[in-house]
């Protein structure tokens, strides 16, 4: 198998940015909420799937502060010891998910109960976003994946994979979702405000890709799987919109 071959950690991160992050565009499932288009069983549709990311905030956070260090065997030696900037970073990501709830100075209440009062407000119960089965068979395995990334990933994959590219669409989408849930699904400021929260914080939690990448992905085994990572990291959000789109959109599914 021919192996991917990467100039320098410097060219790695710049082919990220070109592949997986400048040449984005709005996918249409947002396209449609940001024109105000789709109708209340879709906005729904896309609430219940979404959850997928949110739900299990504290799996994906806490994964990603297990390997903060290098266990002592890691045979990548990608692990990011001693680095501070890193290791305040993801525990800060930590005060930001959990909220006000557990540390009184944390910008927001928490992330898992501000998407609750946005989903009820477009119409679906807290019983029903807690209930297992909420989920399609497509967002169950995305969702299983990116539980996975957090978890087992050394640290400098799965920080690409999630926090920059993945975090990255989130704030753009965030802050655009939020301005026409307001304007065109009437939804209040306490409904929103998962979506403005996340408009901002994902900009800072994003931040730190270019640098780890730079910093860690230093050989040509360390960089292809990076590359890998990014890639998975892409394609659990485009499953999860597809998917919706597919569902709600094209087949009318009201579910
Ligand atoms: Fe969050």
């Amino acid at each position: 198998m021919e192996r991917l071959k990467f100039a320098s950690a410097q060219d790695l991160r710049k082919r990220i940015q070109d592949e997986f992050i400048a040449s984005q565009t709005v996918h249409p499932v947002v396209g449609s909420i940001i024109e105000g288009k789709a109708t209340q069983d879709q906005l729904r549709g896309f609430g219940r799937q979404m959850w997928a990311i949110p739900k299990y905030n504290y799996a994906v956070a806490g994964g990603k502060v297990s390997q903060l260090q290098p266990l002592p065997d890691d045979p990548y030696g990608m692990g990011v010891p001693y680095d501070l900037k890193v290791q305040k970073h993801f525990l800060n990501i930590i005060i930001d998910e959990a909220g006000t709830e557990v540390f009184p100075n944390a910008p927001t209440h928490g992330h898992y109960e501000l998407y609750l009062r946005f989903a009820e407000e477009i119409g679906i119960p807290r019983e029903e976003m807690e209930r297992v089965d909420i989920f399609l068979p497509q967002v169950v395995v995305a969702m299983e994946s990116w539980v996975r990334m957090a978890r087992d990933l050394p640290l400098v994959e799965s920080a690409i994979g999630m926090n920059w590219i993945n975090e990255i669409r989130f704030s753009k989408m965030g802050s655009l979702i939020e301005t026409a849930l307001k304007k065109h699904y009437g939804l209040s400021e306490r409904a929103t405000e998962f979506w403005s929260a996340h408009g901002e914080q994902d900009k800072q939690h994003s931040s730190i890709g270019p640098y780890l990448v730079e910093q860690y992905a230093t050989t040509p085994d360390i960089q292809e799987r990076v590359w890998i990572a990014a890639k998975r990291g892409a394609g659990i959000w485009m499953i999860i919109l597809d998917t919706i789109w597919m569902e709600y959109f094209e087949k009318g599914r009201a579910r």
